[in-house]
């Protein structure tokens, strides 16, 4: 959701802003991804490295967040969703997490579709702690390392359990990952969009599933095999 400090001073305002103009947005494409019938949303809402940003700015993002949890908890609840959080939800403030932590229970049940929202997340610090795990399930003696499969690292992963993401959008038209999702978007197609995250529309959602519709994914096979569904051997 990157754009927000750029929309900001577009407008002569202060970064909190288009924060805060970021937050209404986040409200709205939810509730469009619900219609849409997607499965899986995730928001990068704040990363690990983002903690480096001024203590005013981080302040505002938690207290943003703490309102939108208190504000939407019913919202959720209404169109059958549930919230999970991707990232290392004991580094946020206790006030943040625990309203965090009673949405998530409270909407556990939900199965019409799963928010993820990622929170002092970083894909390699995922990874990290996902090795860690599966290094002392060796040391224990439980497995040794050449037990570990794909499916085994998937599994230790904030997503596990959930599908890898086939579509990625970053607004505010920068061409990288930034530690998202390193290991999950390994065969996501990618959508980079100029418009600034306070933007972005149900209009500018629909395009860039509309562009995800007309690409060919072929994991590797040849085009000629992706289209006709041929097995790889
Ligand atoms: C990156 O844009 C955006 C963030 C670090 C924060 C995203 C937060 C929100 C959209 C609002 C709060 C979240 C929720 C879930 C209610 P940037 O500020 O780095 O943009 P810039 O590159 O233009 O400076």
């Amino acid at each position: 959701m990157d754009g927000n400090g750029r929309w900001a001073r577009e407008r002569g305002l202060p970064r909190v802003m288009g924060h805060k103009a970021g937050a209404r947005t986040v409200q709205k494409t939810v509730r469009v991804a619900r219609e849409m019938g997607l499965a899986v949303l995730t928001l990068y809402a704040f990363s690990t490295e983002n903690w480096h940003r001024p203590l005013q700015e981080v302040d505002t993002l938690m207290g943003l967040l703490k309102t939108y949890l208190q504000s939407e908890l019913d919202k959720l609840l209404q169109q059958d969703i549930r919230l999970c959080c991707l990232g290392e939800m004991s580094k946020l403030p206790g006030d943040v997490r625990e309203v965090l932590e009673k949405v998530i229970t409270r909407t556990a049940g939900a199965r019409g579709m799963t928010l993820n929202l990622a929170l002092s997340y970083g894909s390699r610090n995922e990874l990290v702690r996902a090795m860690q795990r599966l290094a002392s399930r060796c040391v224990a003696g439980e497995m040794v390392p050449l037990d570990i499969t794909d499916e085994m690292v998937s599994q230790q992963l904030d997503t596990a359990g959930q599908p890898d993401p086939d579509l990625i959008i970053r607004t505010g038209g920068e061409c990288r990952l930034s530690n998202f999702l390193l290991w999950q978007a390994s065969y996501a197609e990618i959508y980079i969009t100029e418009t600034m995250w306070p933007d972005f529309s149900k209009k500018a959602f629909y395009e860039a599933v509309h562009n995800f519709q007309q690409r060919q994914r072929r994991f590797g096979r040849t085009g000629e095999q992706a289209s006709t569904g041929l097995p790889t051997t």
